[in-house]
This record gives C-alpha cells, sequence and structure tokens, in this order.
C-alpha cells in the first residue's frame, strides 16, 4: 500500500486510508499543568481513574461525547451524539457531580439542564468549539439590529445550533427560536418555518436566521426541506449589514451565519471521488457539518450517533468511507472489524479541542472530587441560563423529541 510520504515524492494522490496514525496531541502541545495534573507518561492512570472512579459511585456521572479518545471513552457511563448527551444530563438528577467529556458549549447545556444542587465539570477548560467561537453575542446582537433596520426581524425566526455559547442560545430564547442539533435539525426547522410564516408579517416569506454553522443550515434546508439555494444568503458578521443588501435579506428565506466546523471543513467532494474510484461498492457516510458538495455526493447524512448506528446496522462486508471526526472513525474500524472502514480524508483530522480531555485531565477531575475538591466547574449566568432554558426546552419539545421528566 503507498504510503503519505510515497505520494508526497510521486506527487501521486494521497492514501485514503489513514487510520492508526494518529498524532499524540496531548504530548505535542505540551499542556499547561492545572495543580497536579498527573502526566500523560505516568504509568498507573487507568488504576488510578478507576479507584476514584469506585471511590465517588454514584455521586459522579460521566459523560462522553463520540469524539472523545479511547481512553476517555473507557470511563463514559453514556457515550452519545450532543442531543443524546443533553438529555441523558437532565435525566440524571441524583448525580452531584457530572464529569462532561466533551467540548464548552456541551457543558454549558448540560448545566442549564441540571439542577442547581448539580455541578457540571469540564475537566479541561481549553476543550473549546472553534464553531461556537464564530458567534460572539455582540456580533449577533448587531446582526439582529440589520434585521430590524432591514425591516425583516419580525418575519424572522432563529434557531441555533447546539454548537454555540450559552450567550447565543439565550438569544434565541430571548427571540422565540428553538435550539437544534445534527440529529433534529429538520424538525427544528420545520417548526420554525411554521412560526415564521405564521402570517404575523403581512405578505412576509418567514425567515430563519440559522447559526452559527452555514453548512448544518445549508444542507438541512435544501437536503432535507427541499429548498432552493437561492434563497440562502449568507451573513458575515465582519462585514457592514452582514455583507448583504437589505433587497437580499428581504427576499432570503435562510439568513445563514457565517461559521463552519474547521474539522468537516476539510472534506471534499474530490475525496469522495477519489474513494468511489478505489474502493467499487463503497459508500459515503458524512456529518452535515460537512460543505454542501459533500454531503450532496454522500449516501448517508447523519449526525455522530447516526453514523455509528447506520454503521452496526449494516451487513458484513459493507464498505464505508466516514467523513467525521477521526477519534470516532477509528472506534468504528475497531468495532467493525467485519466491514471495511476508511477514513475520507488524507490528512490527520481529529477535534484538536475533543482531544484537550484526555486522561491525565479526567483522573484530575476525579481525584479532586474525591479530595472534595471541585474543579473546573461550569456554571451559567442565571439570566442567560433563564432564556438559553428556554430554548433548549422548545428544542426538547419538538415533534418526535422526548421531554425529561
Ligand atoms: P453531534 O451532535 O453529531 O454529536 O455533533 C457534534 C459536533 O460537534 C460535531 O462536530
Ligand atoms: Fe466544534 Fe468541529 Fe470540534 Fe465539533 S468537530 S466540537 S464543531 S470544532
Amino acid at each position: 500500500m503507498s504510503t503519505t510520504a510515497d505520494a508526497a515524492r510521486t506527487g501521486a494522490p494521497l492514501p485514503l486510508l489513514v487510520l492508526g496514525q494518529g498524532r499524540d496531541l496531548a504530548t505535542e502541545r505540551g499542556v499547561e499543568c492545572p495543580g497536579d495534573l498527573p502526566a500523560p507518561s505516568e504509568p498507573g492512570l487507568v488504576e488510578r481513574a478507576k479507584a476514584a472512579r469506585a471511590a465517588l459511585g454514584e455521586k459522579v456521572f460521566v459523560l462522553g461525547h463520540h469524539y472523545q479518545r479511547d481512553e476517555v471513552i473507557a470511563f463514559a457511563d453514556v457515550t452519545g451524539d450532543s442531543f443524546k448527551l443533553a438529555k441523558e444530563a437532565a435525566a440524571r438528577p441524583d448525580a452531584p457531580w457530572i464529569v462532561f467529556c466533551g467540548v464548552h458549549f456541551m457543558a454549558e447545556s448540560a448545566d442549564i439542564l441540571t439542577s442547581d444542587e448539580q455541578t457540571v465539570i469540564l475537566p479541561d477548560l481549553a476543550a473549546g468549539c472553534s464553531m461556537a467561537d464564530m458567534a460572539q453575542i455582540h456580533q449577533v446582537e448587531d446582526a439582529w439590529d440589520d434585521l430590524v433596520e432591514a425591516g425583516v426581524a419580525d418575519d424572522t425566526i432563529p434557531v441555533t445550533y447546539m454548537n454555540s455559547a450559552a450567550a447565543i442560545k439565550a438569544f434565541t430564547g430571548r427571540h422565540g427560536g428553538t435550539i437544534c442539533t445534527s440529529s433534529n435539525a429538520k424538525s427544528a426547522l420545520s417548526w420554525a418555518f411554521s412560526q415564521a410564516g405564521d402570517g404575523r408579517v403581512e405578505g412576509g416569506t418567514g425567515k430563519v436566521l440559522f447559526l452559527p454553522d452555514q453548512h448544518l443550515g445549508r444542507n438541512t434546508w435544501a437536503r432535507d426541506l427541499g429548498g432552493s439555494l437561492e434563497d440562502c444568503v449568507v451573513f458575515d458578521p465582519h462585514r457592514p449589514m452582514g455583507g448583504l443588501t437589505r433587497q437580499q435579506l428581504q427576499d432570503a428565506r435562510m439568513i445563514l451565519w457565517r461559521g463552519h466546523c474547521s474539522v468537516h471543513g476539510r472534506f471534499t467532494l474530490e475525496a469522495v471521488e477519489q474513494a468511489r474510484r478505489e474502493i467499487p461498492g463503497v459508500k459515503v457516510i458524512v456529518h452535515p457539518e460537512c460543505r454542501h458538495e459533500v454531503v450532496e455526493a454522500a449516501d448517508e447524512v447523519g449526525s455522530t450517533e447516526k453514523i455509528i448506528k447506520t454503521v452496526a446496522a449494516a451487513p458484513d462486508g459493507t464498505k464505508w468511507v466516514v467523513g467525521t471526526e477521526l477519534n470516532l472513525v477509528k472506534r468504528l474500524a475497531a468495532e467493525f472489524p467485519r466491514q471495511q472502514i476508511a477514513f475520507l480524508e488524507k490528512n490527520v483530522c481529529y477535534c484538536s479541542t475533543m482531544n484537550r480531555i484526555d486522561l491525565p485531565h479526567l483522573v484530575w477531575a476525579l481525584e479532586s472530587l474525591v479530595d472534595g475538591r471541585v474543579v473546573n466547574p461550569i456554571k451559567v449566568d442565571e439570566d442567560v441560563a433563564h432564556y438559553a432554558r428556554v430554548a433548549l426546552d422548545q428544542m426538547l419539545a419538538l415533534p418526535g423529541e422526548t421531554h425529561r421528566d
């Protein structure tokens, strides 16, 4: 089999299969140690994690997103996509401590959905999300002023992807919108258009301001709702009026925030075509954060949970090429050895912020709890939490979703 180095020398297309060639980002990045964070090389970390878990018993509940490292997933009580984890966090009122192995916006949502007596802990506060950072609350407030100015705000419902700061979720709650995840974006958009098109504005068309992932918004509109790309505009928060004219804003149905995921943005149509050439009969499955042309060229599209369920349900011998984060794809390849699973990217493609949560941080968070210290608690401001909760509850009440008790 040709290697990446061979390909670089000869100029031939890079091979698709990179499974098992991941870099150890924990050692590479030279983590700044908060207090007594153990070194990644320290022996006995697994035993220490087991001992801390046993000592804490039912008092701690560990949630793990599908993009987490294997060493962390091994200690998760529940794994899931962001929607499942939000519901799971809300369904554990008896655990005083929820250790969230995922990224900051997920831990914030868990804090909002849990009681005041519970504390959500993020083992490394540097585990953010570059997409969530692409929508700052002052930018979103300014954008809304632009919509007011263009005369379309009364005709617009905000729909905000879970991958956003609590302040943006609160903005959504204040303006009558809903949160969505990659697993319920279709029902969230359908609901929003039923609200926006309810005749509140005479002659209005009903619009959605979709934050902050333009790709999920565009893909859901075009692929799931059969909408036209002509009806989408991209609002660039760095340009006056989003870089759009008043007329463009008035004509649009989908106002897409200019945000994207830097991991999923790397999957290309060329890679899909290459996979189809090189692996006859291959099925392409991708996350809806991928660019529209990639999603259009795929056989299946879905959240991390859906990707896992689809692969799990496929017969032995199925060939897949998967376009989502590498920790998950490697785990799929290990769990389903009777299927052929390749990765839709020529180069290593981890989510570097998800990867910040490693075994040393998990051990540190758990052992600190055993010692009676809560490290890295995530506490959302009360007013922000109230309105963010309104928008999250709206999501949980969407048709087909199960509301918590
Ligand atoms: P899921 O909701 O599919 O788990 O996706 C979360 C995410 O951050 C994908 O990049
Ligand atoms: Fe954010 Fe992308 Fe990482 Fe998901 S994969 S947490 S969207 S940066």
